[in-house]
């Protein structure tokens, strides 16, 4: 019975490589002087509706107290941990609320935020950002930094301009890529597909980013995806074809990165029925499990064990539609078949994974993104 001992071993001797890191390698880079963050609703008063399309953004529901699936995953985390003998280190702050306690949180002893998400004053905070061994990093400033910053701009605040190429080399601090304390890649935005995050996910909307200042549109702050049914729609396209025996189902990935994209957790998969003459189904695809060609999905591997979390995985099974890739599912006609109709659903959680952690199963909840149907004859 060695073997099992020394798998265990294994896992352990991950964790303490993470622990190892020495707090400051995982923190974002501070000011001299620097004095905290502003909260956002400080911003409020003359960026009134930048401030409301952040409200209701997961930005400013990122962190434990506001997020209940992210305070179940680091609660399942801390488990493992103490099961080890371990208190597990809130890193995650260091994406999920970097500006815990008014300082970047990696390793912060406070696990609930007190300027909550990700502020207005994180983000048009930094200055650059520098790669890490896990996960990417900022350096800030102490003034207020953007992209747009030109000497045409007066604001009653400092402004400064980003030292990034490009204002969507912004977000690759945090959605750029996570690594486990293994080395396993549990994210990557930079494996997926570089492309103009803003063009996307901050489009120009009308109405004055300032209070008083004439300006016909500005970029939304809402950052719209997997929380919203309209972006989703605009990822993918569903389209099906019919020959004399086979029905084929084209899945198109119409973004710059995978489908779903990024996170682990997300799920999606195609139910396909087809229709006797009377409307009867005579024809349903199986049930979307791991290892079955409906479902998109990456699953972690740890040794022969399948389906572990993140800071178990040594390996994924990663069958998520690749960018640019169209996907087509063959099937049988059955005899009688005189229609089909095809399904995407979409899960931000699957039940198994909020069985596991403890996340609310209403967050686990089918989306329909999108359908379609074909006569067949
Ligand atoms: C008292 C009003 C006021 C407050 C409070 C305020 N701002 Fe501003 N801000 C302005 C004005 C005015 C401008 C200039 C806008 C222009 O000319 O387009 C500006 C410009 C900016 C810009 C630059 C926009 C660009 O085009 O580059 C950013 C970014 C910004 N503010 C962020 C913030 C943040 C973050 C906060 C809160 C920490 C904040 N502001 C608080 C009034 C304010
Ligand atoms: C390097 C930055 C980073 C770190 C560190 C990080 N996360 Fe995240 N996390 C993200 C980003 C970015 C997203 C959104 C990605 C997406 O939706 O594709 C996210 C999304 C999530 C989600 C999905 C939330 C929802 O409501 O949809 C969960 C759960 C989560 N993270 C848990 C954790 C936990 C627990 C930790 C620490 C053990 C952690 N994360 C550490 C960046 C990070
Ligand atoms: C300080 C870290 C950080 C930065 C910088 C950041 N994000 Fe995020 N972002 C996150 C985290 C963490 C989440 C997940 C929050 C959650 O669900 O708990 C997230 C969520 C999102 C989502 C998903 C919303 C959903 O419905 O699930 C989008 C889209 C997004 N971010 C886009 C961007 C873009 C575009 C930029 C650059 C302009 C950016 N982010 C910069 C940390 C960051
Ligand atoms: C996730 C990162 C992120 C967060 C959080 C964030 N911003 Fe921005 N903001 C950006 C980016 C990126 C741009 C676009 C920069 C560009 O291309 O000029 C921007 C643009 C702006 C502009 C100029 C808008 C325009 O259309 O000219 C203002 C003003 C601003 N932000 C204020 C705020 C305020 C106030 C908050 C909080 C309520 C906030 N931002 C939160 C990333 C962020
Ligand atoms: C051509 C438009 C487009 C561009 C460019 C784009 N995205 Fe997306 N993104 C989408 C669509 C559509 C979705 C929803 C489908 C999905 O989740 O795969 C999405 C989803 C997301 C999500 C949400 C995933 C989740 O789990 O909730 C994140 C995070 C994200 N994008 C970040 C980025 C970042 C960072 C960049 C820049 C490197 C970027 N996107 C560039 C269209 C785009």
């Amino acid at each position: 019975m060695k073997k099992p001992k020394l798998a265990l071993q294994r896992v352990f001797f991950a964790f303490f490589l993470l622990l190892m890191i020495p707090a400051g390698a995982l923190a974002h880079k501070l000011p001299a002087g620097f004095k905290g963050f502003k909260d956002s609703a400080s911003c409020a008063p003359c960026h009134v509706t930048i401030y409301n399309e952040w409200s209701m953004s997961m930005h400013s529901m990122s962190d434990r107290k506001s997020d209940p699936a992210h305070n179940a995953v680091f609660l399942a985390f801390s488990q493992f941990m103490a099961k080890a003998g371990k208190k597990a280190p809130y890193f995650c702050g260091s994406c999920h609320s970097p500006a815990a306690a008014g300082r970047p949180a990696s390793g912060a002893k406070e696990a609930y935020s007190s300027v909550p998400g990700i502020p207005c004053a994180f983000c048009h905070g930094v200055e650059s950002m520098s790669g890490g061994k896990l996960f990417n990093t900022y350096s800030l400033s102490t003034t207020t930094t953007s992209a747009g910053a030109v000497s045409g701009v007066s604001a009653p605040h400092p402004v400064s301009k980003w030292s990034f190429a490009s204002p969507s080399e912004m977000c690759l601090g945090c959605h750029g890529k996570m690594k486990n304390g293994k080395g396993t890649v549990i994210c990557s935005m930079d494996m997926e597909g570089s492309s103009d995050c803003i063009s996307c996910h901050m489009k120009k909307v009308p109405g004055t980013s300032t209070f008083g200042v004439a300006e016909k549109s500005h970029y939304s702050h809402f950052f719209p995806g997997g929380h919203d049914r309209q972006m989703l729609k605009k990822g993918i396209s569903l389209s099906l074809t019919a020959n004399a025996r086979k029905l084929l189902v084209n899945i198109k990935n119409e973004n710059p990165h995978y489908f779903p994209s990024t996170s682990p957790m997300r799920a999606a998969y195609v139910k396909v029925d087809v229709l006797d003459r009377n409307g009867k189904v005579i024809f349903t695809s199986p049930a979307p499990m791991p290892g079955q060609k409906e479902l998109f999905m990456r699953v972690f591997t740890a040794g022969m064990k399948k389906g572990v979390p993140p800071w178990m995985a040594e390996k994924a099974v990663d069958s998520r539609i690749k960018t640019g890739e169209t996907r087509t599912l063959t099937y049988d006609i059955p005899k009688g078949a005189a229609r089909a109709r095809a399904v995407l659903y979409y899960r931000l959680f699957t039940p198994a994974a909020a069985a596991k952690f403890g996340i609310p199963a209403r967050m686990a909840k089918p989306v329909k993104v999108t359908e379609t149907g074909i006569n067949i004859n």
